[in-house]
């Protein structure tokens, strides 16, 4: 198929004067817009798509243009063409595009035009899915961080703060993009309306305002909306179509999607290959021979499907967002696609290729994959400067009491508070929300480490003899990019409490702020010196390294604690000890013949300044020991003995999502759910997704949950912990150990609720897709105060 823009060719005896004249005609007559330039149409029939006129089964790969250097588009377009999609979809992310508020960046690499125009003359069709929110595990969702400086802005909601921000923003992405539409000769044949919105609200009214900003921008293609399964009639409208989104039993979710759709082609909007990675979780790889059989079921039944990821590639940056309650996300986006974050063919791309070629329309004909880029490795080479960031301070803003980030009107980074406090005896210091870890000292004396994962925001201050300054020195990982939690404001979120032994309030008086927001200025202004010992303070290290042949590397970050790598002024993305991600991706394009240049943040100290170029990546190295917040599970007296259960009952043995109301509310900090057995008699067993209705029936926040007590999770064989239980997503689940460890029913989860909370019931979404796992059988609910003691 091409389908790019030709001119038909004038073949006449006319004289030049007039050919010319005649040529100037017909471009004006193309360009008044009374006929199109080609004759390519994109419809929803009512049974399939149609291109021009016939049906069409899109077989659609998700690559993310700001997640691959540009200089390798064309090589991962060519490696979705060859893999056997005839589509490809784009997400953008707004906050690429509109760093301050109304500027905008389209050209380099945010140049999303160059991205589509290659996909045309490759001979792939493009699904744009602008947003305004996205997830992706990108920051904020995509959301531009300057929308949290209004304080009472609510994202994703009718708000006008929010919907004017947005409607400008679309109004600019049609002005950029609505030119590539099909209906102008370009390859855009569908538009996305935000981004699962049934997951966030039930709001058809906001998704008509976005429905209404993407049209008034200048898009008449189909539009149309993706949920998930069990969220697929929230908001729906009419006049959006709808698609689905799941990683695994395509009959269910179709069945689902019937339900608001009786007639019209079935589309898996989101087909998860893999999943993403979060520090400190084992890193997932995405079962192959499910995969297969779900896409050759959607192949079979002539449903249309989007791979999610098809190329995962990297976070480049500082963009990786977070998910919730919170766990920052690697930036490795290898997600365990069929092509590798470096763009390599892994064994899953073979086998979608080989399946779709049983499927190909007629005449279709897969191309052979492009060459694989080439490699090298870098011998081992020492970074002798050193940067203290205490050394380097920038000057500081004056402040009566700590603020966010934000309302300094820095995006990222570290912000370091400074303040004195008086002589005195010991005391604590204790801050509400600490976003996201932060290092304190007194007199440069570490003293410990807050840290948002744990939910640990006190710190006990020795005794003083003399006026002490206390650093506080807070570091910021990407935003949450899910959920309400959206409103990721970052540094110190709430007012911060000294206190004595005898629990006086310590006055303070005066802070000092730092902000260190690591921009090119930033790091071009650092003084460096020799480092002489091993070093454990904040810094930013430089080095050297000389390389004769430019080739694709993965550097090394085993030896270093935690931070942000800059190559030749190119930020690579986080580091962080704990893993599962242990090397960095380099693109070739990024290294220079001869001398680079090479800066590493790191906020822990590495155990030896030393890097290497690896030839492949390491994306699956847990290190829990060298986390500085113990990873353990805290030791906690767990007993519902005492607590008559609040529901006991019995689940169907189905797939389906159940929903639980209570005979009447319970109140308690701690939600308990003792499982007794398993359907099928399966071994292990686990939760989807857990959530909980307040008095009114409507599904509480997540916001202050944290997992108190589990008496089983499966952490070995892949990610089954606690936490993907109450993380908003259904596709990680919380399941019990499978081989080894503790295998025996009942099996308990606790989650702490952060504060007595009202409940009136719960909706669990089983595990499904797993061979060993079990929807929950018998089961009993307890909801108390007194069931964990810490
Ligand atoms: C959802 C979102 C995607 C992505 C995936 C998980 O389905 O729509 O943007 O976040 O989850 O990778």
């Amino acid at each position: 198929m091409t389908h790019i823009n030709t001119r038909t060719d004038l073949k006449c005896n006319f004289t030049p004067v007039f050919k010319n004249l005649l040529y100037l005609f017909a471009v004006l007559f193309l360009m008044s817009g009374f006929i199109y330039p080609n004759n390519h149409s994109f419809k929803i029939g009512k049974h399939d798509f149609l291109l021009d006129g016939k049906p069409f089964q899109i077989r659609c790969g998700e690559l993310h243009f700001a997640r691959i250097p540009k200089e390798y588009w064309r090589h991962r377009i060519k490696m979705m063409k060859a893999m056997g999609m005839n589509t490809i979809c784009a997400y953008l992310f707004w906050n690429f595009h509109e760093r301050t508020p109304g500027n905008f960046k389209w050209d380099g690499e945010a140049d999303v035009v160059e991205f589509c125009k290659i996909a045309q003359e490759e001979g792939l069709w493009v699904i744009l899915r602008p947003g305004p929110y996205v997830c992706a595990e990108w920051e904020m969702g995509g959301l531009p961080w300057w929308l949290l400086k209004n304080e009472n802005i609510k994202l994703r909601t009718k708000d006008p703060l929010f919907v004017n921000a947005a409607r400008n923003y679309l109004k600019e992405v049609g002005r950029v993009l609505a030119p590539l539409q099909i209906s102008n000769g370009g390859p855009i044949i569908m538009v996305q309306v935000e981004n699962e919105h049934g997951f966030y609200a039930d709001d058809p009214e906001y998704m008509g305002i976005i429905k209404d900003a993407i049209l008034d921008a200048g898009f008449n293609v189909p539009l149309f909306a993706c949920n998930p399964t069990y969220h697929l009639d929230k908001g729906y409208r009419k006049d959006i179509f709808p698609v689905v989104n799941f990683g695994s039993n395509p009959e269910e979710a179709f069945r689902a999607l019937r339900k608001i759709l009786p007639e019209g082609p079935l589309m898996c909007g989101e087909f998860y290959s893999g999943w993403f990675d979060t520090w400190g979780n084992p890193h997932t790889f995405g079962k192959i021979d499910r995969y297969l059989e779900d896409m050759e079921y959607m192949l079979k039944t002539g449903a249309s499907f989007s791979i999610y990821m098809a190329h995962g590639g990297t976070t480049f940056g500082f963009w990786a967002g977070a998910d919730r309650p919170f766990k920052p996300d690697v930036s490795s986006y290898d997600y365990g696609a069929p092509v590798t974050e470096a763009g390599w063919a892994s064994e899953k791309f073979y086998a979608t290729r080989n399946l779709i070629s049983k499927y190909l329309m007629p005449g279709e004909e897969l191309p052979e994959p492009p060459e694989q880029n080439p490699v090298i490795t870098i011998p081992s080479f020492e970074l002798v400067e050193f940067a203290p960031l205490f050394e380097n301070l920038p000057d500081p803003k004056i402040s009566s009491e700590p603020k966010t980030m934000e309302f300094y009107d820095q995006s990222r980074g570290s912000i370091l508070y400074r303040v004195v406090l008086p002589p005195g005896e010991e005391a604590v210091f204790k801050a509400e929300g600490v976003h996201d870890f932060a290092w304190v000292f007194l007199n440069n004396k570490k003293l410990g480490v807050l840290d948002r994962r744990k939910q640990n925001y006190e710190i006990k201050i020795p005794e003083r003899d003399t006026e002490s300054v206390l650093d506080i020195f807070v570091h910021a990982m990407g935003r949450i990019n899910f959920g309400p939690e959206v409103h990721d404001r970052k540094g110190l979120i709430s007012p911060v409490i000294f206190r004595d032994k005898r629990n006086n309030l310590i006055d303070v008086q005066e802070w000092k702020i730092y902000n260190f927001s690591y921009d090119s200025v930033m790091l071009s202004n650092l003084k460096y010196d020799k480092a002489k010992e091993k070093i454990s303070v904040p810094g930013v290290w430089r080095g050297e390294f000389s390389i004769d042949k430019k080739g694709d590397t993965f550097l090394d970050m085993r030896r270093w604690g935690k931070g942000v790598v800059w190559i030749n002024g190119h930020c690579l993305g986080r580091f962080w000890n704990i893993g599962p991600t242990q090397t960095m991706y380099i693109p070739a394009p990024w290294l220079k013949k001869g001398k680079n240049e090479i800066l590493v943040l790191d906020i822990l100290g590495p155990e030896e300044p030393v890097l290497q170029g690896l030839n492949e990546p390491i994306l699956n190295m847990l290190l829990p020991g060298k986390d500085f917040t113990l990873s353990k599970r805290p030791d906690v007296k767990f007993n519902v003995s005492n607590t008559a259960p609040v529901r006991a009952g019995a689940f169907e043995n189905d797939n389906n999502m159940e929903s639980v109301r209570f005979n009447k509310p319970a109140k308690g900090r701690y939600f308990c759910i003792e499982i007794l057995n398993a359907h099928g008699g399966n071994r292990s067993t686990g939760i989807a997704e857990l959530d909980l209705f307040d008095i009114n029936g409507e599904p509480l926040s997540h916001q202050s949950w944290t997992i108190a007590y589990v008496s089983s999770e499966e952490l070995v064989e892949e990610n089954g912990a606690a936490e993907n239980a109450i993380d908003g997503q259904t596709f990680n689940c919380w399941i019990t150990e499978s081989k080894e460890g503790n295998t025996e029913y009942p099996h308990y989860l606790v989650v702490d609720l952060g504060k007595e909370t009202e409940i009136s019931g719960l909706r669990y979404v089983p595990v499904t897709g797993k061979d060993n796992t079990g929807k929950i059988r018998e089961y009993k609910i307890y909801i108390g105060n007194d069931i964990i003691k810490k």
